[in-house]
């Protein structure tokens, strides 16, 4: 019998090595025979870890397992569907942690699983059951195709940068193609620095041969032969993960100097991060690359025209490299076809913060966030009321419950000056304190801040001095004449400075006051 257990870091965390070792332990103890695939997650976090046994009518999950439960589950015949109160050895009475057929659990069945469709599914390190799963089909359409096809391809698809700005990609591509050079790159933002997301990580960690497929054909789009993947260094098991990946799809001509006997070349490297936020800012990140401090360039030169080592070079967020394959194989009129307005595709939401059900939910966009936060995510994990959600990042703007019926799409976020950013949403509930979190991102703004602009450097420490005077209680004339001063703060930042790190600090701070007034000590509207 075939048993799953996730190898991806939250599970991880929880105790799902463990949790392995313990049912290698018991089988043997009782002589039955088990193969055990370490597989990728599918996302459900709160019910880590998921351990998966394979029956004649799929997979069934049983969750939260701790390793203590794991003789009760063998006792109850988990292995040979006992568990399931259909029958079997042992009874025929439904296990505890029984959760049914995986692929039925309705958080799960209601995604648009584009991305993710391997994800939890697959042993990730497997190149066969990746080729089993459709993997390759994307490169192997694009091998047939010139280059201008394949760039066609990705803008007729009409996907977006998820790295968090939404840029065309077909756009961005193009820009490097027509760019002059003999050498150009293709480098992967794999920095995912957002407070409460994940998406990225589960690429790298759950199919990492996904990613390395998308930037092979991105190489063969724009002509570059070399591709780096920016990995933050919090994420050691997914640098391992892309690392072993590189090499086993080396090792079968999937890359390097002739790849799948074409003729054409395409290498891959994985580079650690630092621990700096500002290293997912594209030109920041390039300095990293380059050995260098990571300090924002001023734009122009796009990085496109002048990028790693001044060569045209395409920078792209993992999710945007990981749609193209399924772009290639499926065809962008097929993609396309998911999503709303000038949002198309999916959008893998990453659902955390103060929620009873958290993970990972891809969707075309176009649903609700009420229904993310209730339809989903069950609502707060105190049983508090929710008061405010930021989407977006630390950079991303706190929405009031009057807003959660807005659609996940670009446009509709931008109207409401708010983004979409990367998909992270972190709840907050009735407890929290908004200027607080206004606070915070000041904070954590001065924090990270490159030091290269003066609206950014020493505006968030003045934002900080200023909040804090609004919150030392001093009654609300006090606090309303510092609100104006905050207000212009927030304006010289958002036009002034550099990059997205201080022109954006002011969306937190700006949504929680106008949102929320009555946190900042001033008088409700
Ligand atoms: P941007 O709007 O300046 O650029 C977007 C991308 O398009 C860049 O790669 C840029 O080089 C490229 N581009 C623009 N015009 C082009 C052209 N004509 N040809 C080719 N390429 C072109 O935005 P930026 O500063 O790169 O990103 C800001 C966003 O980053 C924010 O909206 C925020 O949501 C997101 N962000 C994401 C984080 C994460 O962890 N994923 C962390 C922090 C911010
Ligand atoms: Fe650096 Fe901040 Fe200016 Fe960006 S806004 S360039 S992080 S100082």
């Amino acid at each position: 019998v075939r048993i799953f257990v996730p190898r991806d870091s939250a599970a991880l965390a929880v105790g799902a090595d463990e949790v392995a070792a313990a049912i290698v332990g018991e089988a043997r103890r009782r002589g039955v025979a088990i193969d055990l695939v370490r597989n990728g997650t599918r996302g459900m976090l709160w019910l880590e870890t998921l351990v998966e046994v394979e029956l004649a009518d799929g997979r069934h999950g049983y969750g939260p397992v701790e390793p203590e439960d794991v003789a009760g589950l063998f006792d109850a015949g988990f292995h040979d569907g006992a568990a399931t109160g259909a029958g079997g050895t042992a009874g025929a009475t439904p296990h505890r942690l029984l959760l049914g057929l995986v692929e039925a659990i309705p958080y799960l069945a209601r995604q648009d699983r584009l991305i993710f469709a391997r994800s939890g599914v697959t042993d990730p390190l497997s190149l066969h059951d990746y080729q089993a799963h459709g993997g390759y089909r994307g490169l192997r359409a694009a091998l047939g195709m010139a280059p201008e096809a394949i760039v066609a391809a990705v803008t007729e698809s009409g996907l977006r940068g998820r790295g968090g700005a939404a840029f065309p990609t077909g756009i961005k591509w193009n820009t490097v193609l027509k760019a002059d050079g003999a050498q150009k790159y293709i480098v992967c933002n794999a920095d995912e620095g957002d407070s409460g997301t994940f998406a990225d990580r589960i690429v790298m960690e759950s199919d990492p041969f996904l990613l390395i497929e998308g930037m092979t054909i991105a190489g063969f789009a724009v002509g570059a032969d070399k591709g780096y993947i920016y990995v933050r260094s919090e994420y050691p098991h997914a640098i391992a993960a892309l690392e072993r990946a590189a090499g086993l799809a080396r090792a079968r001509g999937f890359l390097g100097p002739d790849v799948l006997g074409t003729g054409r070349a395409f290498e891959l490297e994985v580079r650690k991060g630092a621990g700096a936020y500002i290293c997912g800012e594209e030109t920041a990140l390039l300095e990293s690359l380059e050995g260098k401090r990571g300090v924002v360039r001023a734009k122009p030169p796009l990085p496109a025209l002048a990028g790693l080592f001044g060569r045209p070079t395409v920078i792209n967020n993992v999710l945007s490299l990981a749609a193209v394959p399924l772009i290639l194989d499926r065809g962008p009129a097929w993609y396309r076809d998911f999503g709303m307005g000038r949002s198309r595709g999916t959008l893998p939401v990453q659902l955390a913060g103060n929620i009873k059900r958290g993970g990972l939910i891809e969707l075309a966009f176009g649903t609700t966030l009420r229904e993310i936060l209730y339809g989903y995510g069950g609502g707060s994990a105190s049983g508090r009321p929710i008061k405010a959600v930021q989407v977006g990042g630390p950079l991303g703007a706190y929405l009031p419950e009057s807003q959660w019926d807005t659609p996940l799409d670009y446009e509709a976020f931008a109207a409401l000056w708010a983004v979409l950013g990367h998909g992270g949403i972190v709840v907050h509930d009735d407890s929290a304190d908004m200027a607080k979190l206004a606070r915070y991102a000041m904070e954590f703004c001065a924090i990270e801040s490159c030091g290269k602009c003066t609206p950014c450097r020493i505006g968030s420490t003045r934002g900080v001095e200023v909040i804090d005077k609004i919150r030392g209680g001093e009654g609300a004339g006090q606090a309303a004449r510092q609100v104006v001063l905050l207000r212009d703060l927030c304006d010289t930042m958002l036009h002034g400075s550099l990059c997205a790190m201080g022109g954006m600090t002011p969306y937190p701070v700006l949504s929680a006051l106008n949102h929320f007034p009555q946190d900042f000590g001033l008088e409700t509207p």
